[in-house]
């Protein structure tokens, strides 16, 4: 019953599977596939509990010869990156089956708000959908690590499956997509799947805009029309042109905490580029338009603009696109390192530099009674400037709060004011408000700062000569107190900012959240910051540190408060609060279906606003693939709504205490590993790629915060990677299944079903354990320890083994199942169709890191490493 389910995504698995595998059959022979496909079964009946199976794959593996070692990992590779393919067409597919695909959300909830207990009239409905200020933060984390050239080559697959289903294809075009097909697939086989070099944050950058371009350029369009039909089939009315529930801001060259290669001129050249993308893509709209746009009736008010002329709309749009070729030639020069000074009026620079002109024309073509052309490429083009402005993205600044205070105790020091950084809260504060109201500057022109502080000046500096359109937020990691916020104001106001850039505290430690409202709540005392702010705040919400510093189940908690106790200082302040939460793709990280996390926030937080990140492999993903992205964007328009309209319950008194329990029992388990254990930090050393990682060029920013830093350092990503990569996946449940136990032996077991049923945040959770329970292979983390770890530390790994058992024992008595993800059988499904492929990377890498660490470590070897885990991440769809 199930395959059957699945019978069109697994006869395409099955098609690129052999398609690759004919590949590899003309480069490397017939014994060589015999082999693989040998080693594929002995792994599937390894799984079904042969041992025999299992001692002959080592064998197999352990024999392999250094030459056989990167085709090797690299047909399992490429065999699990083919099965996303497959599996991402699935979702856009025209045959694809309810299981895989979901119902477009946004109708499911009209449905439910009009007719079910709600019965909202589709007016307000209409006016909520206005109100939606949806921004998603491409950021610039390093959890891509498939290459540019190689995500295109697969997007071109998705293209001819897609094509493939089309049951009217001539004999001819049936042919010509099959050797498509297999062109596509020898390319990928023949390219190096492992970058040879660090990417740039520029470039970076610039694979975001390539996302942008050639996917959310097309989808965001798509979707606003699929928006404004459903709407006008309750309404009668169309979804106005201006409305654009999402819109798209990024942190890729503009990102520099922790990473020194983000510099001013670095996010100064990423705004240019940005810039000149959308001049680019604005062009081609125009001269589209100008082809389309030929009519000659037009209103007054056009007629006044341009005077007795034939074809008045394409007066208008010549006009516009000449200042738009001016734009282009100013923006080249300008990357091309000089500095034109010709930046005048006749330049595209603002959003209504576009609105104004495009507006007029729509508008005569509608007093002229031309709405069915008015309501086509234009409608298209000018819900596009709203969206995208005149630079797709708008760019945050992100730095860490310790680099504020130490440019600005840099100051105080040379102007004899003593040090900035040994003063208290208030004598900071007292000292930033002073600052900031003073009208003669602080710092001295002549001032020559160290670098490190020169560097924060200039882009500040930078920040301040920009238009406001291009910039989103400044972002504070690791804030902890209000003296963070009012620091980088008074910097601002130093380099001569003339706008109030939103300044968005991001609090990322378990402390640091339980102190987050009081910090706000202090904000919003200051007269001065009252009148900065004018009434609107974002606070973000750090998801992966603090479960780094925490244990997810602690974390969660924390952030659930902190939001519900933001929610009611701001209220109380008059302040409309925009929650910015910091999530990533892997569970451990914050990441999960978007769905179900905005729904599980608490009531009243997400009131028509948010902002969320979205990064690396998780683009690509959810926003790769122009249908993907249309799905994405209403899947999170629907949630917002959903949440704003029929916010989830208040928890009852008795589940927040209970919760209280099992933050503070699972905390306290979870450091008495990570943080006191003194066996844990060689263990994880030894038996994860943790070192070996840094060395994969993965992204702009170096792994660690500090380079002689300790796991404490460490950055979130790699310390979820390497645990993702050796199976054990323990930052994701550590301390968890601990704290459950003991609340169910302590007589909760009831009261935590009622949880589980009612509270969005417990089932989410809870959820969200049992995938990644599912996920872990603790035979394969044996086998890794087995290998790799010294003996004296082996007792560790057994502890850590037994307390994932007590959580997995744990989930299914409360969630009432035989197995684990029983109630989610897709996820099950397309999860066990991989394990054949990723069981043997598994047990290659554990091979290849123990022949790198002890015997030799040849290039060969390395990037026969470096794949398995390419390979692994592709096949557990997540770097890190
Ligand atoms: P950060 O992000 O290290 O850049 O704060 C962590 C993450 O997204 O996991």
């Amino acid at each position: 019953m199930m395959a059957d389910m699945y019978a069109q995504l697994r006869a395409n698995v099955h098609l690129l599977g052999s398609v690759l595998g004919e590949t590899i059959f003309a480069e490397q022979g017939e014994e060589f596939l015999n082999r693989i496909e040998a080693v594929r079964k002995l792994s599937k009946a390894s799984r079904n509990g042969d041992d025999d199976a299992r001692g002959q794959m080592l064998a197999m593996l352990a024999e392999l010869p250094d030459h056989e070692l990167v085709p090797f990992a690299s047909a399992f590779n490429q065999f699990l990156n083919l099965a996303n393919i497959a599996e991402q067409h699935h979702s856009i597919s025209r045959n694809c089956d309810e299981l895989v695909c979901v119902p477009d959300p946004v109708e499911q909830l009209l449905n439910r708000l009009l007719k079910g207990k709600a019965k909202l009239e589709p007016q307000h409905i209409q006016a909520e959908l206005e109100k939606l200020d949806i921004d998603l933060v491409l950021t610039a984390h390093p959890t891509e690590i498939t290459r540019r050239t190689l995500i295109k080559k697969y997007t071109h697959l998705i293209d001819c499956l897609s094509e493939k289903e089309n049951p009217q294809l001539s004999r001819l075009e049936k042919k010509r997509n099959q050797l498509r097909i297999r062109q596509l697939v020898a390319q990928i086989w023949h390219t190096d799947e492992i970058r040879d070099q660090r990417p740039t944050p520029v470039d970076e950058a610039q694979w975001g805009m390539a996302t942008v371009e050639a996917s959310l350029w097309q989808a965001v369009p798509e979707f606003l029309r699929q928006l404004s039909e459903q709407i006008q089939e309750h309404t009668g009315a169309l979804l106005p042109p201006h409305v654009a529930p999402v819109k798209f801001s990024s942190w890729m060259g503009g990102d520099r905490d922790g990473n020194p290669n983000v510099t001013a001129a670095v996010t100064e050249e990423v705004l240019l580029r940005n810039r000149l993308t959308a001049t680019r893509l604005y062009l081609e709209e125009i001269n589209l338009l100008h082809s389309e746009l030929s009519m000659s009736r037009c209103d007054d008010a056009l007629r006044q603009e341009v005077g007795e002329v034939r074809e008045p709309y394409r007066v208008v749009l010549k006009d516009l696109k000449k200042r738009l070729q001016r734009t282009q030639e100013y923006l080249e020069q300008r990357l091309d390192g000089y500095a034109p000074d010709n930046r005048c009026n006749s330049l595209i620079w603002q959003r209504s530099d576009l609105l104004t002109p495009l507006e007029l024309i729509y508008h005569s073509l509608l007093n002229s009674g031309m709405h069915l052309i008015a309501n086509g490429s234009l409608l298209d083009t000018i819900r596009r400037v709203h969206c995208f402005g005149c630079t797709l993205v708008r760019v945050d600044i992100r730095q860490s709060s310790d680099r504020h205070a130490d440019a600005i105790a840099e100051a105080t020091r040379y102007l004899g004011l003593g040090d900035y950084n040994h003063w208290s809260e208030e004598e900071k504060q007292a000292f930033l408000l002073r600052e900031l109201s003073n009208r003669r500057p602080l710092l001295p022109h002549h001032w020559q700062a160290s670098e490190e502080t020169q560097e924060v000046l200039d882009t500040c500096r930078l920040v301040g000569e920009q238009s406001q359109e291009a910039l989103g937020s400044y972002v504070i990691s690791m804030a902890a107190a209000p003296s963070d916020v009012l620091a980088v104001a008074l910097l601002l106001k130093e380099c001569d900012c003339p706008f109030a850039l939103p300044i968005v505290p991001l609090f990322e430690t378990l402390s640091d959240l339980d102190n987050a409202a009081s910090v706000m709540q202090s904000l919003f005392t200051i007269d001065w910051y009252l009148g900065y702010c004018r009434g609107r705040q974002q606070v973000m919400i750090g998801y992966s540190d603090s479960a780094k510093d925490a244990g997810v189940m602690a974390a969660s908690w924390a952030q659930y408060r902190a939001q519900e106790a933001l929610v009611e200082i701001c209220r109380s302040a008059d302040v409309a609060l925009t929650l910015f939460h910091g999530r990533g793709g892997s569970i451990g990280r914050g990441g999960g279906p978007a769905h179900q996390a905005i729904l599980s926030q608490p009531p009243g937080s997400v009131d028509s606003r948010l902002r969320v990140t979205e990064q690396g492999e998780m683009i690509r993903f959810k926003f790769g693939v122009p249908q993907v992205a249309v799905q994405s964007l209403a899947l999170y328009t629907s949630a917002v709504l959903e949440a704003t309209l029929l916010p989830p319950p208040a928890p009852k008194p008795e589940w927040r205490a209970l919760f209280d329990e099992i933050a503070a029992t699972s905390v306290e388990a979870y450091r008495e590993i990570v943080w006191h254990d003194e066996d844990f930090v060689p263990y994880f050393r030894a038996a994860t790629p943790e070192q070996e990682l840094a060395a994969l060029p993965l992204g702009s920013r170096p792994a660690k915060r500090r380079a002689d830093g300790g796991v404490e350092s460490l950055r979130a990503i790699p310390w979820i990677f390497a645990w993702t990569q050796n199976r054990l996946n323990l930052p994701a449940w550590l301390g968890a299944g601990e704290a459950l136990k003991k609340a169910v032996e302590a007589g909760h077991r009831d009261t935590m079903r009622e949880m589980f049923k009612q509270w969005p945040l417990f089932s989410t959770r809870l959820s969200m354990l049992e995938m990644v329970y599912a996920k872990a292979e603790p035979n394969l983390a044996r086998y890794y320890e087995q290998i790799l770890v010294p003996s004296t530390l082996h007792p560790l790994g057994e502890e850590l083994r037994q307390r994932l058992q007590t959580g997995i024992d744990c989930i299914l008595d409360l969630t009432q199942e035989q197995s684990l993800m029983e109630l989610t059988p897709w996820s099950k499904e397309s999860v066990a169709l991989r394990h054949p492929y990723i069981d043997p990377l598994n047990f290659l890498q554990a091979e290849l890191l123990r022949r790198c660490r002890k015997e030799n470590d040849s290039a060969e070897l390395q990037q026969a490493l470096m794949i398995t885990i390419a390979g692994i991440a592709a096949g557990l769809r997540n770097t890190g």
